[in-house]
């Protein structure tokens, strides 16, 4: 009977068992990284991308912080249940465990208890009450319709795989990295997002500024901030969209309402024409490059990919997949697939000068 068994694919139990605790050690990691949101990934080259751990437990943000302090009431709530009953099985257990002299006699009969049933029925029904008010006040506060007043407004647009962010009452287009102001008690600056998708499902997910919320394509979800504290916080897109998804990173970058002024002017500036990068602007204007990327100060106005202008002035290329550096930035344009396997920009099979002509230019946009 084994060896039929065992010829039919069961495991021995030997074997079961350390399969069990492989699979709880991948839970165990699995759950680790789930709870802190921690973007991994590194760049191909160059230096790290990210230093710093991403926590969803050291929120700076109000939605963030509404969600930690309910996430902190269910689970005290939990693991009060966990201790009652756990520790009325042990008590079970071990005080009316077998005894010696204990096989040929009943233990005591007993036929119900009110008390008890209804003591079992009412906690319960109370507990579950507790805790969908607790929720329904949390979602109520989260789940704005409309922007506040004083709110910025953004539009996060998904993309396979990278972020659009438009700022439609500055005229600001960007990618993957999102500027916005700090709030401060004189002027409270919450940012509001309106989150749309242009092909798959995404997920906006920044952990130590808000709960993360689906991106959905044909319509319109919504999700704020308002933090009064300014600094880089580190997110990613958190629901599977394809090869790259793992290389959809976000960046928000919150600045003292002061900065945020000056990001806008820089942004709104129109590019400066550097004469000695002529040829290399010429040669963007006349290759493919134009139909998928804008760029301010020229005829590119593509959409499919991120707009390059004022490229610069970001910190990474890629949707983070590296930092935007020259040479990495030579390195993406001679072929895009070898840092970003799967990215939609294919290698535009431009000659090494002509590389060079087209990073020369790019590096002016600031
Ligand atoms: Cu976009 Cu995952």
């Amino acid at each position: 009977m084994d060896r039929i068994a065992s010829a039919a694919g069961f495991r021995s139990a030997a074997s079961r068992r350390r399969g069990l605790a492989k699979a709880m050690g991948l839970l165990a990691g699995a759950a680790v990284l789930c709870a802190t949101g921690v973007a991994m990934a590194e760049p191909t080259t160059g230096r790290p991308v990210f230093d710093q751990v991403s926590n969803m437990f050291q929120p700076v943000s109000v939605p963030a912080a509404k969600i930690r302090d309910l996430a902190f009431l269910v689970l005290a709530i939990c693991g009060g249940i966990f201790v009652v009953v756990g520790g009325l099985i042990a008590y079970t257990l071990i005080r009316f465990r077998a005894r010696p002299g204990d096989e040929h006699r009943e233990p005591p009969q007993v036929y119900g208890s009110s008390n008890i049933e209804a003591a079992w029925t009412i906690v319960p029904v109370i507990i579950v009450v507790v805790l969908f008010l607790a929720t329904a006040r949390t979602i109520n506060e989260l789940e704005l319709k409309e922007p506040p007043e004083s709110a910025l407004q953004v539009t996060v647009v998904g993309h396979r795989w990278w972020w659009e962010f438009q700022y439609p009452e500055y005229g600001i287009v960007t990618a993957n990295e999102l500027h916005v102001p700090a709030s401060t008690p004189d002027a409270p600056r919450p940012t509001f997002l309106w989150l749309e998708s242009v092909d798959v499902a995404h997920s906006f997910w920044v952990p130590r500024l808000a709960g993360k919320t689906d991106v959905i394509p044909n319509r319109r979800n919504t999700l704020w901030l308002e933090t009064a504290q300014p600094g880089l916080y580190l997110g990613q897109c958190a629901e599977y969209c394809g090869t790259q998804h793992a290389h959809m990173l976000l960046r928000v970058y919150v600045h003292t309402p002061e900065d945020f002024a000056r990001w806008v002017e820089e942004q709104k500036a129109p590019e400066a024409e550097v004469a000695s990068v002529a040829a290399g602007r010429d040669l963007f204007q006349r290759t493919a490059c134009i139909n998928c990327h804008a760029a301010s100060g020229t005829v590119a106005d593509g959409t499919f990919g991120p707009s390059l202008s004022h490229l610069m002035s970001r910190e990474t290329i890629g949707a983070g997949v590296a930092m935007n550096t020259p040479d990495n930035l030579r390195a993406w344009i001679r072929d895009p697939q070898t840092m970003k396997p799967g990215v939609r920009m294919p290698d535009m099979k431009l000659a090494d000068h002509e590389v060079d002509a087209i990073v020369d230019y790019l590096v002016t946009l600031r």
